[in-house]
């Protein structure tokens, strides 16, 4: 007998089974080996069982005894089989925190959640202490409303600048994705509920999502798609994983079975179950062969195919079995089927102030000329750009939260003291209102905060108004922002500026430095933005992304210099959209609606590209600036000698004036004698604790064979080349602060493994430098 499940529900049951007498013959989960209830099963029942419920309209009615569950606007549930003892199991959205619908019919209460930085933010940080924190208060979140497992975390690659949901993924870099999700996935589950992680895999775009194949080499899938999703199986135990909507290699992910079946499972030792992404894929009965255990959300025309090609023998019982006995292995840990009580009371208090940590601790500081910031509270600040009056807390569509404020720049920067120009801010205030007046209310989460987008242009003050004010105020600040969201890649052109936004940030530059006053610029944006063109008309750039709710108070803590700036871009700002590797290849072919795209550019995404071709960019992958200076102390290796391990070890130094934490980024340079190689790849980081100014500490990196790898795909193997390898010890990409080098003195073969999810066709992909 399960020991979670409490006495009153055992009374309950003993209760439903006396009057039921047909109950009385069916196994009980949690009593009967799983094996016989399933056996106990029709086909029918085992059909709705592996398709989810939500969709038909089924009530996620509660287990005899236990308490009836009422949650508006979760993501879906699985099917109840009250006599069988199995309950519906309660599946919500999301990376930047739990969402469910706030009111509930006829109840006056509210149920809001807390908006947490998005997963770009968040990674920002390049903290998993961070990462982990904020996943315990998530997964805490979704205990005290009733929700067992959250979708989340989302950790596909950043592949193109225009990627419509590039804010719910941490990075273009495989191993700080893989590392960022193990530690959310950890604080997630610590509080006894699941994860979903998603979407498995290479979905990297949202043109055309549900249908386009995206064709990949091996070698591309295995060491940039595939990893993150690699390092978080094996280290973050997720209970379940979500396939993707996108085909790789012509197969839809929820359909292939080498993907879900001998690569996942087989190779990587998941244990837990897969999910559909919602209505993803076009076939049940291959979804149930691939090992795509549920289908979400699930609809009577799945589960009636499933049903007939088991009573036909076209889709065979032990399939189906073995699905369900991953679902119910899922389930049996659960806070419903451990009848856990629902307090509809999360610590939200607790919650916003880790909100405001997280988002001070993750942006990043691109730009500050003549120690601009910080800023002293005696300054009277000109506030610009109409979203430094109404935050954008985060991205659109499953990634939203519902929560219950959210705080702008203005406000934080009037909460954190300093005196703004009130003309200003009524100017503001009244554009916006007439911007929400135009508006329908009725429109979804997903459009309505790109509507607001549509209908506002910046508002133009004319010269004279913006000229008064570098008269009477002390420094400028403006917001530039970008709503991303799910469904739909941003174009080209939002890459740019608009005219708009160009001359506003032209004129309060040009009066405000004829005054000899500076002018700052905070991007509330989901996703990269060119820079180039514009920041020499500014002194300093502050990067916000989608900072969560208590965003405002964020900002200001690193304008105040409350908070010294430590985040670290987890992507890389190109020059020019243009200069982007996958420009040519994004979204795919034909460009007016595309059906398949080539990721020619194999393993060279991100800095990989950038370094490896010798391209400038604005701001490059793992840059970010501090108000103090660190230094790097000699590297020590345990061995020049590599046999199967390596320690490096380095001190870092605050020489600066005041306290503040470095990111150390371990780098490695391979010597690219039989495989082409990346000029550098990301192979460790940490980050230090807080140090005071004169402090050290030392870091210590663990290089094992598998870093040192590359997959072969004729043979199927990561190998190790001999010859002599660099390690670069920097604070960014581009910033290498000390190099050692060590010697390989014979190659290596580390593992060999089935070879699996192989292109159609030759794809003809780069070779690098
Ligand atoms: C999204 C998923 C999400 C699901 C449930 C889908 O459209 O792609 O990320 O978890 O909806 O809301």
């Amino acid at each position: 007998m399960n020991i979670g499940l409490s006495t009153f529900y055992l009374l309950g049951l003993l209760v439903y089974l006396s009057i039921n007498t047909k109950a009385q013959e069916r196994p009980i989960f949690g009593h009967s080996p799983v094996q016989q209830l399933i056996d106990a099963m029709t086909n029918e029942e085992k059909s709705l069982m592996v398709t989810g419920a939500k969709r038909r309209g089924v009530i996620p009615t509660a287990l005899p005894g236990q308490q009836q569950k009422n949650i508006e606007g979760v993501g879906g549930y699985t099917y109840p089989f009250v006599d069988l003892g199995i309950p519906s199991i309660m599946l919500s959205d999301g990376p930047a925190g739990l969402r469910i619908a706030p009111r509930r019919y006829g109840d006056s209460s509210h149920y809001y959640c807390t908006a947490f930085p998005v997963a770009n933010l968040l990674a920002s940080s390049w903290d998993l202490q961070l990462a982990e924190a904020v996943g315990k208060a998530m997964g805490q979140e979704a205990l005290a409303y009733g929700v067992d497992i959250l979708l989340a975390p989302a950790l596909n690659i950043h592949r193109n600048p225009l990627g419509g949901r590039n804010f719910e993924y941490y990075s273009e870099d495989p191993l700080l994705s893989g590392k960022m999700a193990a530690a959310a996935i950890k604080g997630i589950q610590s509080q006894g509920v699941g994860t979903s992680i998603k979407h498995f895999a290479a979905n990297n775009q949202e043109t055309n999502r549900r249908t386009i194949n995206t064709i990949i080499s091996e070698r591309a899938l295995r060491e940039i798609y595939l990893k993150g999703f690699e390092i978080a199986v094996k280290e973050g135990k997720p209970w379940t994983v979500m396939s993707s909507y996108n085909k790789i290699n012509g197969i839809h992910t929820s359909q292939n079975v080498e993907l879900l079946e001998n690569l996942l499972r087989k190779e990587w030792g998941f244990d837990g179950f897969v999910m559909s992404d919602w209505y993803g894929g076009d076939d049940p009965i291959k979804q149930m062969k691939a090992g795509n255990d549920l289908l979400m959300p699930g609809l009577a025309t799945w589960s009636n195919s499933i049903d007939s090609a088991l009573n036909t023998g076209s889709l065979a019982t032990e399939v189906v079995d073995r699905n369900i006995r991953r679902i119910l292995s899922i389930v049996q840990r659960t806070p419903t089927f451990k009848n856990r009580p629902v307090s509809n009371q999360p610590n939200l208090k607790q919650h916003a102030e880790l909100a405001r940590k997280a988002a001070a601790s993750s942006m990043v500081l691109l730009k500050n000329e003549n120690t601009t910031l910080p800023l002293d509270k005696t300054q009277k600040v000109a506030v610009f750009g109409n979203y430094s009056y109404k935050l954008i807390v985060g991205g659109t569509g499953s990634g939203m939260v519902n929560n219950a404020y959210s705080v702008s720049l203005a406000d934080g920067l009037v909460a954190a003291g300093y005196p703004l120009d009130q003309d200003l801010a009524n100017r503001y205030h009244n554009y916006l209102a007439l911007g929400e007046r135009k508006i329908d209310k009725s429109d979804s989460l997903i459009t309505a905060m790109p509507k607001l987008d549509s209908v506002l242009n910046e508002l133009q003050l004319g010269k004279k108004i913006i000229q008064e004010k570098a008269a009477s105020c002390d420094v400028a600040l403006i917001s530039l922002m970008r709503v991303f969201g799910e469904g739909g890649d941003r174009k080209q052109t939002d890459f740019y500026l608009t005219n708009a936004e160009e001359e506003l940030i032209k004129q309060v530059s040009t009066s405000f430095r004829k005054k000899g006053k500076k002018v700052v610029v905070v991007l509330n944006i989901g996703g990269v933005i060119e820079t180039a063109s514009w920041r020499d008309q500014v002194d300093a750039i502050l990067l916000a992304w989608h900072p969560g709710q208590e965003g405002g108070h964020a900002m200001a803590d690193i304008i105040s210099g409350r908070i010294n700036p430590s985040g670290k871009l987890t992507t890389s700002f190109p020059l020019r959209y243009e200069n982007v590797p996958t420009a040519k290849n994004f979204p795919g072919t034909p460009a007016d609606n595309p059906l398949k795209v080539l990721y020619e550019e194999g393993i060279y995404i991100g800095y990989r590209y950038y370094d490896s071709y010798n391209r400038k960019t604005a701001y490059p992958f793992g840059y970010g600036l501090s108000y103090t200076r660190f230094s790097y102390k000699e590297p020590i290796l345990s061995t020049k000698v590599f046999r199967d391990n390596l320690n490096l070890s380095i001190s870092i130094q605050n020489d600066g004036p005041v306290a503040g934490r470095e990111v150390v980024q371990v780098y490695l340079r391979a010597p690219g004698l039989s495989m082409h190689k990346p000029s550098k790849e990301l192979k460790a980081f940490a980050k230090t604790g807080t140090l005071t100014p004169g402090a050290m500490e030392r870091m210590d990196f663990q290089i094992d064979p598998l870093l040192l790898a590359s997959f072969n795909s004729k043979k199927s193997a990561w190998e190790v080349e001999a010859g002599t390898y660099e390690l670069y010890i920097s604070s960014s990409s581009s910033h290498i602060k000390k190099k050692v080098s060590f010697n390989v003195p014979k190659g290596m073969l580390v593992k060999k493994v089935e070879k699996l999810l192989a292109p159609p066709e030759e794809i003809n992909e780069w070779t690098g430098r």
